[in-house]
This record gives structure tokens, sequence and C-alpha cells, in this order.
């Protein structure tokens, strides 16, 4: 086990009803402003129900974040909160609201553009970011409960992560019960992110962090055993417990202390959707597996790991339990409804040919040996054809 730092400041009111509490977690003076997209919370009752939360407050809002919140749109939020001069930001969704309020946060103390918060490296740091609580309504992301968030720009089809201990929300809800209303893809979708935010910090090599290892393997256990429950029976609170609680768990920062992490599915995976708008998930059903068969040396001991605790595949020579496990993984998102071939959604080779060069450009490499260069990119680009 490598060394590390934990630090997780994130206080969670986990539970129905917990909504009715966070009062107590904003300045009484507080200016706040509610952020939300494109109107779920009206239908299904989130809204009222935080306005409720809220009387006596000085209460303003900004609406209609999209899914992978773009930086065009942010700025209007930013010009509005320095114009009410908020003081608190309280982002009511999903990943998407909660990513765009955490850029809000950065930006509105920032002199310049804030933008460079985004391209700009180590020169433009978050010094500054007003306090944020977040009401989570599709548990997915771990944006409740960790410090990075992810927003792009739709001017040049660019899709880019920050991050800084000072993004980490104050607070965050989670009512199980919010995520009733969520469509069947949605629910598929957060699984399915989180099963990926695991393997990116599990699937690599063996470091001797047994415990970190047995946590993740039971948030996939979990996953798997879930995931499909809470589309079969969506309305089962415990069903939607132990899911939202899963995927928190998946990216909130405990799964990859003193651990290798991966994250080149990812990082591919921001590239289909800056370039093709796929929903973040998609994007990882697609390149995951085969990210996989194209590791599959590197990544071998904990894959036969992988297929043995999490799938009980224990028979047959390493490479046909390594396929058996990579083959387990991609049916179980085709089992979830989500499509995992870039032909499903009409993407042909030739189109993916900018994102090979766009890495080729930027001279990355990926992966938890720094192995995946832009020529093992379009393998992988290839394999999922
Ligand atoms: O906009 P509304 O009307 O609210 O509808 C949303 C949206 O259309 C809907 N929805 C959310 N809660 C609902 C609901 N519909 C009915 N009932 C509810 N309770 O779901 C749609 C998708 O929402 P979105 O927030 O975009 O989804 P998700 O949570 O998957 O977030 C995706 C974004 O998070 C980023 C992704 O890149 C993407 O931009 N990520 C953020 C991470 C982080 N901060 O740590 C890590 C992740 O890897 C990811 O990159
Ligand atoms: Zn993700």
């Amino acid at each position: 086990m490598n060394s590390f730092e934990f630090y997780n400041p994130v206080k969670i009111l986990f539970g129905e009803g917990k909504v009715d509490e966070i009062a107590n977690e904003i300045p009484e003076d507080a200016v706040v402003l509610i952020t939300y997209g494109g109107g779920s919370i009206k239908k299904n009752g989130v809204y009222q129900k935080v306005m409720n939360a809220l009387k006596g407050f000085k209460v303003v809002e900004f609406g209609g974040i999209e899914p992978n919140p773009k930086y065009e749109d942010l700025m209007k939020a930013v010009d509005y909160a320095r114009k009410e001069q908020v003081t608190f930001l309280l982002a009511v969704g999903g990943g998407s609201v909660i990513d765009g309020t955490k850029f809000i946060a950065a930006a509105v103390p920032f002199t310049g553009d804030p933008w460079n918060l985004l391209v700009g490296g180590k020169a433009f740091t978050v010094e500054n970011a007003l306090p944020i609580g977040t009401v989570l309504t599709l548990p997915a992301t771990g944006s409740e409960m960790n410090s990075g968030a992810v927003v792009s720009r739709k001017s040049t089809q660019e899709k880019y992560s920050f991050g800084s201990p000072l993004l980490y929300p104050k607070f965050s809800v989670l009512d199980p019960t919010f995520t009733y209303s969520l469509p069947e893809t949605q629910v598929a979708n957060g699984v399915i992110d989180a099963f990926i935010h695991v393997t990116e910090q599990y699937l690599t090599y063996p470091d001797q962090a047994h415990i970190q290892d047995r946590w993740s393997e039971g948030v996939l256990q979990t996953l798997v055993e879930l995931g499909p429950q809470a589309i079969s029976n969506p309305l089962n609170y415990d069903v939607r417990s132990n899911i939202m609680w899963s995927c928190t768990m998946a990216l909130n920062g405990i799964l990859s202390v003193g651990v290798p992490t991966d994250w080149a599915t990812h990082m591919i995976g921001h590239e289909l959707t800056a370039f093709f708008g796929l929903d973040h998930a998609i994007t990882l059903a697609i390149i995951l597996p085969s990210l996989l068969r194209t590791m599959r040396d590197e990544k071998k001991l904990k894959l036969l790991q992988y297929g043995k605790r999490v799938w009980g595949i224990e028979t047959g020579t390493d490479d046909i339990r390594v396929d058996k496990a990579i083959e387990a993984t991609e049916k179980f998102f085709q089992s979830m409804g989500i499509k995992t071939r870039f032909a499903d959604y009409g993407i042909t080779i030739d189109q993916l040919k900018p994102i090979v060069e766009r890495f080729k450009q930027r001279g990355w490499k990926l992966g938890e040996n720094k192995t995946i260069t832009s020529d093992i990119i379009e393998a992988i680009l290839k394999g999922a054809l």
C-alpha cells in the first residue's frame, strides 16, 4: 500500500426527509442561490421541499443547467451570482448541476477568465470559492462528496475536469426517495458510471491494499446485485438507498487511497461526450470493455481477482478467465439497457480520428502505468466499433 493523506469534510445528511434539516447547515444571513437543471425537480416535488426548508433565507435561483454543463451557460450564472451578491450556493440535481455549481463557486471570486481554471494548469488553481451545499437527485458521479467537477465548452467541443479542496460541498442531502422519478436510462447510467469509477481505482495491478480491494469489490457486487432491481422495482426504498450510497462511496476518495489508479476510460470518454454528445456513462460503457481487452496483460492479475470475487469465475486457464470477466462486465452493462458498441450509436472509425489526433497532440500517457498512448487509444477505439 502506498503512503497517502485522506481528507473529506463533506457532511452527509442521508435518508427520507433529511432535506428539512438544511437550514441548520447554512449561515443565517446567507444569500442563497439555488441551482438546478431542466426542471425535473419541479415535476417531482423536490424543488418545493427545498424551498420549504429554506423559509426565512434570502433565496434567488438559476435553472436550466444542462447535462454535461457548459461554460457558456455557467458564466451567465456567475454574472447573476455576482450581481445578487450571493454568499451560498445550493445545487439541487445530478452530477451536472453539482459540477456546474462547483464551477460557479470557483468562478465568482476569480479574476480573469475562469476557463483558465480548467485549462490553465497550476498557475490558475482555485484560491477562493463560495461555499456550496447539494441536494442529490441522481446517484452516479460522487460529485456530492468529492472536490472535482467536469465542465464542457460548446464553442470548442472540449470537456475538462478540475478540482480543489475548496470545492468540497459543506453538506449533501441524499434522500433515496428523490431518485424515484429517475427515468430507467438515468438509473442505468448512474449504476454504470459508479461501477466504472470503482474499476478505474481497482482494475490496475495488485498493491497489497487488501481493504481497498474488498471495499471496491463490495461496491461492485452491490451495484451488480441491486442495479437491475432499481429498474425493475423503482419504488423500493432499500434498493434506492443502497444504490445511492454505493455511488457516493465509489468516488468520494476512499477507494483510491494508497492504490494506483487508471482513469483512461474517463479521459477517452470525455472526448466522446465532447464530440458526439453521448451521455457520460454511455461513453464509459463503450470504452471500458475494449480497454480491458487491450490492456489485459498489464491488468491480468487484477482481472483474475475481479473475475473470481465479483463474478465467481474460477475455472479455465488464466486467459479464459480474463475473457469471461470482461465478457461478464460488458453483458452487465447491456443487461442494464446500455449499448456498448460505437455501431449502436452510428459512430464510424472516420468520425473517431479527430479524437486520436487530439490525444496525439496532447502527448498524454494514460493508465496506471502511463502506457496508454494515442496509438493504444486508437486500438481501444477500434476494438469498440
Ligand atoms: O436537468 P434535469 O431536468 O434535472 O434532468 C436531469 C438530466 O436530464 C435528469 N434527472 C436528474 N435527477 C432526476 C432526473 N430526472 C428525473 N428525476 C430525478 N430525480 O437526469 C439527466 C442527467 O442528469 P446529469 O446531472 O447530467 O447526470 P449525472 O449525474 O450522470 O452527471 C453527469 C455529469 O457529471 C460528470 C459527467 O462528466 C457529466 O458531465 N461527472 C462528474 C464527476 C465528478 N464531479 O466527480 C465524475 C464523473 O466521472 C463524471 O465525469
Ligand atoms: Zn464517471
